[in-house]
């Protein structure tokens, strides 16, 4: 049985390697792919000049120029090779072109003649596409740092003046009071702590594993977008072509799915939770609007706070050769579509660089809408099933419609060049990947599997389960299949005909769903507890909790990481994981004070007004100064914790 694994991923190795692959020795050949020269030591007085740009090989009739374009062929795989990506000194690298001419001039005479004396190969300048830095150049501060700045120190302040009040007056019950405590850490990092599902509603109490669902899947995203920087400005470029060819990296490659976790697990507490409420509460047509009001108020300050950050106070944090291309980029778009992504819409405009990864949240922003209006709109369980179902059917349409009418990849392909620039120019990625509509099926599953689970409650002890037991503990090994299944389509020269990219690129996103539902499921009707017990393990919780958190940071995380570098990186196995792990922790450590100090005081903030304007006793409750007490007081008041959980 091993040996014959063995041989198929053997055979499969071979499949992805005998075409379109150059050895060591012809791969050296080629001009090299990035380059930077020395930044610190070029800048070193007024008038010098330090450029990054992409230069274009030109259309030559040598031996070489043919080799570049026949394995530059295959962008799936392989980098643009004609298309090379340098940081140049241009007052020291491109000094005698640089006299009287302008940059762009120089620096295509420079990249000509310097390609030409190495190569044989003519070269220009791509012209809108480079960034140069000045001696002594310095963003000034505008107006807008300073209100951002204003803001955030208001933010702090208001933190800082919460946790004294919490710890030295708290006897006061005052609606300024209460409003202050809202911004106590001390309480807020209790909150953080505290165990899930300790609120009075048994039935929101079951959904404990829904916080190791939510985190391993957040760890995991970041694993995804790890590895991003691979592709920009390594000295290795090689290496980043031969992990298309290694079946572990492929899980990665197409470990894309792997959002469509999240959008189950979202219509599922949807559901779940409006049917909970229901149950004390008419959910009427009126129910939409504040139900979309409430989710945009929970969700906007902290998005809010991060794209202010961008914005402004990101740009003056560093500078390196990459500084700009990378990072400036994003504060660009930024300053342009901030209100795209306040409004949640930022996932239908194109080209943007600006928290690229942000299109899940809007997604989920409009599908909730969608989930919401099902639920508000439909009284009957009948009538909310038909519309799940046409949810359901518009889902699976979709995705097929898109790959069908505009030639699209089935699965968002890694591709190196597009990976680098998180993949503002893919047409699969713009139409089938980011989109709210193309990505209802899992989301409506997610629905349906919250009803049936609000119907089955109390049931989990009936006798037979166990035959559904191995369906259970197949979701994990089905779902990993349906990943690796994706390497197909990074098989050199082997175009995947249109019919079944057609299917694929809706069927996978259903049959990955299922795997989905099929753990949640088995989970909530506690069929094993060996898988029960890590997705409830206590330690999930304060790591789940922050997971809205560190997805808007981690892509930040991973830009000023890349572009704090001054050299080219060679990259490696352990490279990877190196930088895996410090991106992860980086992103956590920053998380959690984004919790504590923005996420956690606004949904407080936002109860409390809620009550305010009720007139109701406020469940807070601070008499005993005693530990547990507090404990107690604090999760009484957080009965609907994972109702508000977003993400
Ligand atoms: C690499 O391939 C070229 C052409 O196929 C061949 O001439 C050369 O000997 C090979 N080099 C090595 C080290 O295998
Ligand atoms: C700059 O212009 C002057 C006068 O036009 C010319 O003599 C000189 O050669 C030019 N230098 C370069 C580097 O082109
Ligand atoms: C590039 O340099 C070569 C050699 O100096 C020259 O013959 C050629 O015209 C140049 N090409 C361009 C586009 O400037």
């Amino acid at each position: 049985m091993k040996t014959e694994i063995i041989l198929v991923l053997a055979a499969v190795q071979l499949a992805y390697g005998v075409i379109n692959r150059l050895n060591e020795s012809e791969y050296a050949r080629l001009p090299p792919l990035f380059r930077l020269d020395d930044f610190d030591g070029c800048l070193l007085a007024p008038g010098d000049k330090y450029c990054y740009f992409d230069g274009k090989i030109l259309d030559g009739d040598s031996e070489l120029h043919t080799l570049i374009k026949e394995y530059s062929a295959n962008l799936r795989t392989h980098f643009d090779h004609t298309l090379f990506h340098w940081g140049l000194c241009v007052t020291q690298t491109c000094r005698q072109y640089y006299g009287n001419s302008t940059v762009e001039d120089a620096l295509d005479a420079c990249i000509n003649a310097t390609l030409y004396k190495s190569h044989q190969l003519q070269a220009k300048l791509v012209r809108q596409n480079f960034f140069c830095t000045d001696f002594g150049e310095a963003d000034p501060y505008d107006t807008s740092d300073y209100v951002v700045a204003v803001v955030f120190l208001t933010l702090l302040m208001l933190n800082v003046f919460g946790t004294i009040h919490d710890l030295f007056f708290q006897t006061n019950k005052s609606f300024l009071s209460r409003l202050l405590l809202c911004f106590s850490v001390r309480r807020n990092w209790k909150k953080l702590v505290m165990p899930s599902g300790e609120g009075p509603d048994p039935k929101l109490k079951s959904l404990k594993c829904l916080h190791g669902l939510k985190a391993m899947t957040a760890v995991l995203v970041i694993l995804g977008h790890s590895p991003l920087t691979a592709f920009i400005a390594v000295g290795n470029p090689r290496y980043p072509e031969e992990i298309y060819h290694k079946v572990f990296y492929q899980v990665l490659l197409n470990g894309t799915q792997i959002v469509q976790i999240f959008f189950t697990i979202s219509g599922f507490l949807l559901a779940y939770n409006i049917l909970v409420t229901s149950e004390k509460q008419r959910i009427s047509w009126q129910t939409l609007p504040q139900g979309v009001i409430l989710r945009w108020l929970r969700l906007t300050p902290v998005y809010a706070v991060i794209i202010a950050f961008i914005s402004t106070w990101l740009r003056h944090l560093s500078s390196g050769p990459l500084w700009k291309p990378a990072v400036n980029t994003e504060v660009l778009d930024c300053r342009r579509d901030w209100w795209l992504h306040l409004l949640y819409i930022d996932n239908y405009v194109d080209l943007s660089q600006c928290i690229p990864q942000s299109w899940y949240i809007s997604g989920d922003m409009q599908l909730s809408i969608i989930g919401m209006a099902i639920f508000c709109l439909c009284q009957g369980p009948r009538s909310r099933k038909i519309a799940i179902a046409i949810a359901f059917a518009i889902g699976l349409i979709t995705p097929a419609a898109h790959t069908f009418f505009q030639n699209l990849h089935a699965v968002l392909i890694v591709s190196p060049e597009m990976a680098g620039y998180f993949f503002v120019e893919d047409p699969t990625y713009n139409n089938l990947y980011k989109r709210g509509h193309t990505n209802l099926v899992c989301y409506a599953m997610g629905l349906a599997l919250g009803m049936l689970m609000y119907d089955l409650y109390g049931q989990e002890d009936t006798k037979g389960k166990k035959k559904y037991r191995l369906l259970f503990w197949a979701t994990v090994p089905v779902g990993l299949g349906l990943i690796m299944l994706g390497m197909m389509f990074y098989i050199d020269d082997f175009e995947i005909p249109l019919f079944v990219r057609v299917v694929y690129s809706s069927a996978i996103k259903m049959c990955f769903g299922a795997c989905v539902c099929g753990m949640i499921a088995g989970t909530l009707m506690k069929l094993d507890s060996v898988v029960r017990g890590i997705l409830e393990w206590q330690g999930w919780t304060a790591i789940s909790r922050v997971s809205y958190c560190a997805y808007l940071i981690n892509v930040c995380v991973i830009r000023c990481s890349l572009a704090g570098y001054n050299s080219l990186q060679h990259i490696s196995f352990f490279h990877m994981i190196l930088n895996y792990c410090s991106i992860l922790a980086v992103t956590y450590m920053l998380s959690a004070p984004c919790w504590l100090l923005v996420e956690s005081p606004v949904a407080q903030l936002i109860k409390l007004c809620l009550e305010g304007g009720n007139h109701k006793k406020p469940d807070v409750t601070v008499k005993d100064d005693s530990p547990k007490s507090k404990d107690q007081e604090i999760s009484n008041n957080d009965k609907t914790e994972v109702v508000t959980t977003y993400l």
